[in-house]
């Protein structure tokens, strides 16, 4: 099965960095591809039209957006629409980022309406789901997982499902350095295969699940050899072209 690697840019890079770090990945891709990779770029917003250009006809590069709102159009200052995506020729978007559930206020409602109304609307979707610290430390795992899961994803059926991904990134390992190990990394993402599976049935099993987290070159082909890791999302290490090839050829 071909593996998804993700680069999410998050807030980083102007538009001449963007151009220049997706050149200098097309270029490198071009000279070595690999067929059982996917690679999904989610730059922001601006810089959107400039990656999608460095990647046209690069069939395995697909351009996402990193955040819409869930409305068709509205008073909504600030906000962008999934038609106006539509208009750049995005159809893969990101939900239930920890940065946008815990800085932003998104709660799990308000990414269950994005979902959903991204699904809808035939996008492909890549809904992320992540425990804090604390909510680990008193054993509440599985039940947070399971609320943001079931929450997120009610009664989706056939077309919909294929075009759904779920991330899994603990809050306490993005951004800090510290990489779930491999037991947890195991042990969560069984986890989550079974409760996707319980939540919207046996269908359920061919949802690719992603791990993120402090990815690294130095860890990555250790996390993609783990039962049930589909793919990586990554943060930091994808802002630098060479350190995100490593992780996309490990
Ligand atoms: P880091 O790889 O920087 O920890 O970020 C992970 C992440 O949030 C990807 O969405």
């Amino acid at each position: 099965m071909q593996k998804i690697i993700a680069a999410n840019w998050k807030m980083y890079k102007t538009r001449p960095e963007a151009r220049e770090t997706a050149a200098d990945l097309y270029r490198l891709l071009i000279a070595e591809p690999l067929s059982d990779r996917r690679v999904i770029v989610f730059p922001s917003f601006t810089n959107i039209p400039d990656v999608q250009e460095a990647f046209a006809g690069e069939s395995t590069v697909t351009v996402g957006a990193q955040n819409f709102y869930p409305a068709a159009e509205g008073p909504f200052t600030g906000e962008i629409s999934l038609d106006m995506l539509l208009d750049l020729g995005i159809s893969q978007v990101l939900t239930g980022h920890s940065e946008r559930r815990h800085l932003l206020g998104e709660t799990d409602d308000f990414v269950a309406s994005k979902t959903a109304l991204a699904l809808a609307g035939g996008f492909s979707v890549m809904l992320c789901i992540g425990e804090t610290l604390a909510e680990r430390e008193a054993g509440n795992l599985a039940e947070v997982l399971s609320s943001q899961l079931r929450t997120a994803l009610p009664e989706l059926q056939g077309d919909a499902l294929s075009r759904l991904t779920v991330a899994y990134e603990p809050i306490w390992a993005i951004g800090t350095g510290k990489v779930a190990g491999p037991a947890e990394v195991l042990a969560a993402h069984a986890e989550v295969r079974s409760l996707v599976a319980r939540i919207v049935g046996d269908a359920g099993r061919g949802i690719p699940i992603l791990y993120g987290g402090s990815v690294k070159p130095g860890n990555a082909s250790m996390l993609l050899g783990l039962d049930n890791v589909d793919g990586l999302l990554v943060g930091g290490a994808s802002l630098d072209v060479q350190s995100f090839l490593q992780i996309i050829k490990a």
